[in-house]
């Protein structure tokens, strides 16, 4: 129900705009290929291939500064690599022309390390941010209303709408960054340590949220995260960075049936175990209850 108010919202929007581009049905809406990137002397990633499944939410993990984030700015476009290609929802990243790039660019939504949002704009004008942008011939209206319909989507009470950044706790500033990435109806989703600075319920709750709308919604999300916790409540799968690649993308039981000693120490080690303990027990609590359902 809520994403076809999404839709009819949208679609009144786009008749009060431009026609939207028709959405990506091949395989792989991300496909990295022999990517380089180099900071002078610093050599951050090296002949890197990657391909995101539609549908999947992948988890990116990897040690601190082995350059997730600089992997998800050189797919939407901000960090132009020395070498390689990438082709997003089929279009190339790295040799469009200036003017496809405007038209990719609203078919993904961004939550960015830390959250930015503008701090004096509220909540609701936040969101209307990339709507401006995108759409300029929407009334103010009917994107006043998408606003505060992107607002509640992202479990954010109608409070929320007017509220300033300052105002929010760390959770409810996640929300209002989901919200605004949310506001062009994207088919990408790109969150970037999106539960970091978040407390484990906190934490967990923003999982929920971005698996249902995943779901709902029909996303392909590219999930940089550290949380344990969240690559096994929420990804399909998960790629590995490390010595400069992409060394493994796989489910969890297929990484941990690898020797790489990264992977190893990551998922084997105390925390590791852990969260999975915690997934463990949560999916046979759900099967409980699933058996009593059916009893
Ligand atoms: N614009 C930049 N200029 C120079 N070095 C950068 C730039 N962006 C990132 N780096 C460097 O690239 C490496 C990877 O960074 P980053 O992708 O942010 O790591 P992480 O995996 O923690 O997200 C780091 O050593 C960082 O200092
Ligand atoms: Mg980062």
């Amino acid at each position: 129900m809520g994403s076809q108010r999404a839709g009819e919202l949208m679609d009144r929007a786009e008749s009060e705009a431009h026609s939207a581009p028709p959405e990506f049905t091949g395989e792989f809406p991300i496909v990295v290929e022999g990517l380089t990137n180099r900071f002078g002397p610093q050599v951050v990633h090296e002949d890197l291939s990657l391909k995101v499944k539609r549908g999947e939410i992948l988890g990116v993990v990897g040690g601190s500064g082995t350059g997730k984030s600089v992997l998800m700015r050189s797919i939407i476009g901000l960090q132009i690599p020395s070498e390689g290609s990438i082709e997003v929802l089929g279009d190339s990243i790295t040799d469009a022309e200036e003017d496809s790039d405007i038209d990719i660019r609203s078919r993904w939504g961004v939550l960015f390390q830390g959250g930015a949002l503008f701090s004096t704009l509220t909540v609701a004008e936040n969101v209307e941010v990339p709507l401006k942008q995108f759409y300029p011939e929407i009334s103010d209206e009917l994107r006043q209303e998408i606003a505060r319909y992107k607002v509640r989507l992202s479990g954010l009470p109608e409070e929320a709408t007017s509220k300033y950044p300052s105002e929010l706790s760390g959770g409810m500033k996640k929300r209002a960054g989901l919200a605004r990435a949310l506001a062009l109806d994207p088919e990408l989703l790109f969150l970037d340590e999106p539960t970091a600075g978040l407390d484990p319920i906190g934490a967990a709750a923003f999982d929920r949220l971005t698996r249902e709308l995943a779901d709902t919604l029909g996303l392909t999300v590219f999930l940089i995260t550290h949380d344990l916790d969240t690559l096994y409540a929420i990804c399909d799968r998960v790629a590995v960075l490390a010595d400069k690649k992409v060394i493994a993308v796989g489910t969890i039981p297929e990484l941990l049936a690898l020797d790489h000693p990264w992977i190893q120490v990551y998922f084997n080690g105390p925390r590791g175990r852990a969260a999975e303990e915690t997934h463990t027990r949560s999916m046979s609590g759900a099967m409980d209850k699933d058996n009593k359902g059916g009893a």
